[in-house]
């Protein structure tokens, strides 16, 4: 099985070059101007067009068992919806419930990602601390590829982390040579927040965002960004959403400390006046955490993803129908949090970074792929255009428009964030594994086809005595 694309723009994080891209196996095998055509191969003409890296998604929730549903996006579902947009992996998480030992949760996640379309691989939440946890983040990422452990600062008396759990996890990623991952949000303020609010007889959607205001994840972010720097390991933060919590990454950069950023694409677009409409359903539809932000913070995360100081985009793609968000009719604490959009982001980004001028096609191509993959040690068999890369590709048309609906996307959800907005520059193919699995419309999608990529640690910090070996450091570098 052969492809050929023909007469693009490639475009990687570091440049752009008119060349042709021949893959074969799976794998991209030449990338150079006038390739010649094999026989048997089929090709794409992308002529007029640009040839990217897939998107790499680092943040999504396939099928989630979360707040008392699941998730209505499935891994095959999800990946192939994917797909259509021109992402080709996913990062999910494992999220084990209190007490459930990470390696059974592992393999429930494991088998669930089975169907999966497109490639995927799994961040680890630890939500509960014992050795046994400590033995199981051991396993994890020196024989099953994790290199990531997420932890959740929010979500009292379900998944929230203790202060303690942050500590013993941080030290133990740090050993293994993990990065850690953190949702910023001061899960007590929130839960006596909630309590409050309720208690004033706000009970709809717009209850949401009063209970979790821009300062419970400044002071979660900053917190926690000191945790990772007493302690001495990278921290990635998910979902950046306020300047405040910005401001905190971008003085901790600023004095050396290794601390990535992540925006969703819904952050960046979409304000919390969705939690005002007296549309309930609307409004419910939207309830996500942290929640969608007054204005002018979206001016101040577009400046942090221009300035490198948020260097990845993702979707925390987390559906949920309107008949499980009905969940939370009589009280907002319980609609079950999440949204949607991992088939939109890179229409989205492209049509409001690259269009406007705030984004390069190269920085696009950074912020959507090749920075996810160098976060998460797997640049560059992904994120990159080169021979010996995985062959998952999108070729883009800078020229194609569409209005986004819940009536066209392939997401197994009833409603869509980025419902009416119009965008220019899609995919027209989408390759994964050198397979085209999306032309023009046509979704080729093969439940099953997806393998689970494993990701290596990086050097660990410490040296078999116990001493930090500051010259085998090795953690992610992004510039
Ligand atoms: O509302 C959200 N984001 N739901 C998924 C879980 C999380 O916090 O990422
Ligand atoms: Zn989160
Ligand atoms: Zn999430």
């Amino acid at each position: 099985m052969s492809l050929l694309i023909r007469g693009g723009t490639v475009v990687n994080a570091d440049g752009r070059a008119r060349a042709d891209v021949y893959c074969a196996n799976g794998k991209i095998v030449a990338v150079g101007e006038n390739l010649e055509t094999p026989s048997g191969a089929e090709v794409i003409n992308a002529g007029g067009q640009y040839v990217m890296p897939g998107g790499i998604d680092p943040h999504t929730h396939m099928q989630l068992p979360f707040m008392g549903t699941v998730a209505s996006e499935d891994f095959y579902t999800g990946t192939a919806a994917g797909f259509a947009g021109g992402t080709t992996m996913i990062i999910d998480f494992v999220i084990p419930n209190p007490q459930q030992p990470l390696m059974e949760a592992y393999r429930d996640w494991r088998g669930w990602a089975e169907k999966s379309a497109g490639d995927y691989s799994f961040h680890v939440a630890v939500t509960w601390w014992d050795e046994s946890v400590a033995a199981d983040m051991k396993t994890l990422v020196e024989e099953e590829g994790v290199n990531s452990f997420k932890h959740f600062m929010a979500y009292k008396n379900a998944i929230m982390a203790t202060d303690e759990t942050i500590y013993h996890s941080f030290k133990q990623a740090l050993a293994l040579g993990a990065i850690v991952t953190v949702h910023a949000e001061n899960g007590e303020l929130v839960y006596q927040l909630q309590r409050e609010i309720l208690a004033q007889g706000i009970t709809g959607p717009e209850g949401h965002p009063l209970s979790r205001p821009p300062k419970v994840e400044g002071e979660a972010a900053h917190r926690v960004i000191k945790f990772a720097e007493v302690i001495g390991v990278p921290v990635y933060l998910v979902h950046v959403s306020t300047e405040d919590a910005l401001g905190h990454i971008m003085r901790a950069r600023a004095e050396g400390s290794r601390v990535f950023g992540e925006v969703l694409a819904g952050h960046l677009l979409i304000d919390d006046s969705v939690y005002r409409n007296p549309d309930w359903e609307a409004a419910a539809a939207h309830v996500m955490s942290p929640p969608f932000r007054p204005k002018e913070n979206q001016e101040a995360l577009w400046r942090g993803l221009q300035s490198g100081a948020l260097q990845t985009t993702a979707t925390d793609h987390c559906c949920f129908c309107y008949e499980q968000k009905a969940a939370g009719k009589d009280d907002f604490t319980q609609i079950p949090n999440g949204t949607g959009g991992v088939e939109d982001r890179l229409a989205v980004l492209w049509t409001h970074g690259v269009n406007t001028g705030r984004l390069t096609p190269e920085e696009f191509v950074a912020v959507t792929s090749t920075n996810a993959a160098k976060i998460f040690n797997i640049h560059p068999r992904k994120g990159a255009i080169i021979a010996g890369a995985d062959a998952d590709i999108v070729v883009w048309d800078p020229a194609a428009t569409k209005t986004i609906s819940k009536k066209t996307h392939h997401q197994n959800v009833d409603f869509n964030i980025f419902e009416g907005m119009n965008v220019t520059g899609l995919a027209s193919h989408t390759v994964s594994q050198g397979k085209l699995v999306y032309a023009n419309g046509e979704l080729r999608a093969e439940r099953g086809a997806g393998r689970y990529i494993k990701r290596p640690a990086f050097h660990p910090m410490f040296d078999a005595l116990g001493k930090r070996a500051a010259a085998t450091v090795n953690t992610p570098v992004v510039r």
